[in-house]
């Protein structure tokens, strides 16, 4: 099944807490409920906490007993408020929430029931979007990969980050499905362990050759010449190219260059948020202590430590090889190709429901 789907007026989502070990799949008919999934990281991943608050919007309008189309957009508003005090750094939670918001009070819409339908059907059609564009994303980054490359990521980034097939863990299925012979270095990604619990799982399940490391190995590889490429993902990317990403991103991308190894970030163009000008601009999501003083429920230090839980960092554009999105690569300097992406995405969106593969105008990239 895909990470999260709309199922006969219900929200079903994975579990992500509860993965490796148990597969469980959770049914939701509250946007509340919905809302504390994304907090506690049932879900995420950032276009995964998109699509998640889309179909949130869809449940309370859903469920929402008003007659009138005030009423209901009224309950609308509501959800969308709660919604967007859930995660803070990933811009695509606030990208479909406003996407939602514009389809949900076109005045074109005359009753409660018409509001209903056009928000149950722009939840799915961003779901369904999401996996065209990751499709998309994977066949750009695939031309990236050699055949015997060593692939270095962080956190995760495959079909449980996303709707459906992955950001750069969908370059690695990309390459892999092209028959080329790769190997992936998986970081397990203290302290929330996105990479050994789920990253590890999906490449396990995908017969992709990895191995798990410890995030401080990444450098020993690196320096032994044992990583060709680090892939990684992104949550907000700032005009200027500056990338926000799961807490450690930076200390690679900075271990990359002193290397000499490239460092794309790749990220659908939902992730780019073009009101910001810089990285220092991105708010970074603090998370309990606990997550750093525990590993899932058990205590790894002393009683009454202080411990600090940054959930992401920002790594500087001068670390950036290039950004992999769904509309091409995107090379330094970042600033004009980031625009044109978004916009060239902006008009294949309104061009209507997705085309992949059969389209096949894929292979261009943005190169200033
Ligand atoms: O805290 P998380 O697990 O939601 O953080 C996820 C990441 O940092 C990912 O790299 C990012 O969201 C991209 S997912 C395709």
């Amino acid at each position: 099944m895909r990470t999260i789907e709309w199922h006969d007026g219900k929200v079903r989502l994975i579990d992500q807490q509860r993965l490796p070990h148990e597969f469980v799949v959770l049914e939701y008919t509250d946007y509340r409920d919905v809302a504390e999934a994304i907090k506690t990281m049932k879900i995420r991943g950032a276009p995964a906490i998109g699509a998640a608050a889309a179909f949130g919007l869809a449940l309370a309008v859903t469920h929402c007993p008003a007659s009138s189309r005030a009423q209901v957009l009224a309950e609308f508003e509501r959800a969308a408020d709660l919604l967007a005090q859930t995660r803070p750094t990933a811009v695509n939670l606030f990208w479909a929430i406003q996407r939602m918001s514009e389809v949900a009070n076109s005045p074109q819409w005359k009753t409660a029931e018409q509001v209903v339908n056009a928000v149950v059907q722009e939840a799915q059609r961003i779901a369904d979007e999401d996996v065209e564009v990751n499709k998309r994303i994977g066949a750009h980054g695939a031309t990236l990969i050699q055949d015997g490359d060593n692939i270095l990521t962080h956190c995760n980034t495959g079909a449980l980050a996303v709707v459906d097939y992955g950001t750069a863990l969908g370059v690695v299925r990309a390459a892999h499905e092209q028959g080329k012979r790769i190997h992936v270095w998986v970081d397990e990604t203290r302290p929330f362990l996105q990479g050994a619990r789920l990253t590890a799982w999906e490449l396990q399940q995908a017969g992709i050759p990895c191995t798990l490391i410890t995030d401080n190995m990444a450098g020993h590889f690196m320096y032994r010449g044992k990583v060709d490429i680090v892939l990684v993902g992104a949550d907000r990317i700032a005009a200027n190219g500056d990338v926000a990403n799961k807490i450690g991103t930076y200390s690679l991308a900075v271990l990359a260059k002193e290397n000499g190894i490239p460092f794309y970030s790749v990220a659908p163009t939902s992730t780019i948020d073009l009101s910001i000008a810089s990285g220092a601009h991105i708010p970074i999501e603090e998370r309990d202590p606990c997550e750093v003083t525990h590993i899932r429920g058990v205590p790894i230090c002393a009683e009454g430590i202080r411990a600090a839980h940054p959930a992401f960092d920002v790594t500087p554009h001068r670390y950036v090889t290039g950004i992999v999105t769904e509309e091409g690569i995107v090379y330094p300097p970042f600033t004009l190709g980031l625009k044109r992406a978004k916009s060239s995405a902006t008009e294949r969106s309104a061009q209507g429901p997705p085309r992949f593969p059969q389209d096949k105008n894929t292979n261009f990239s943005y190169n200033e």
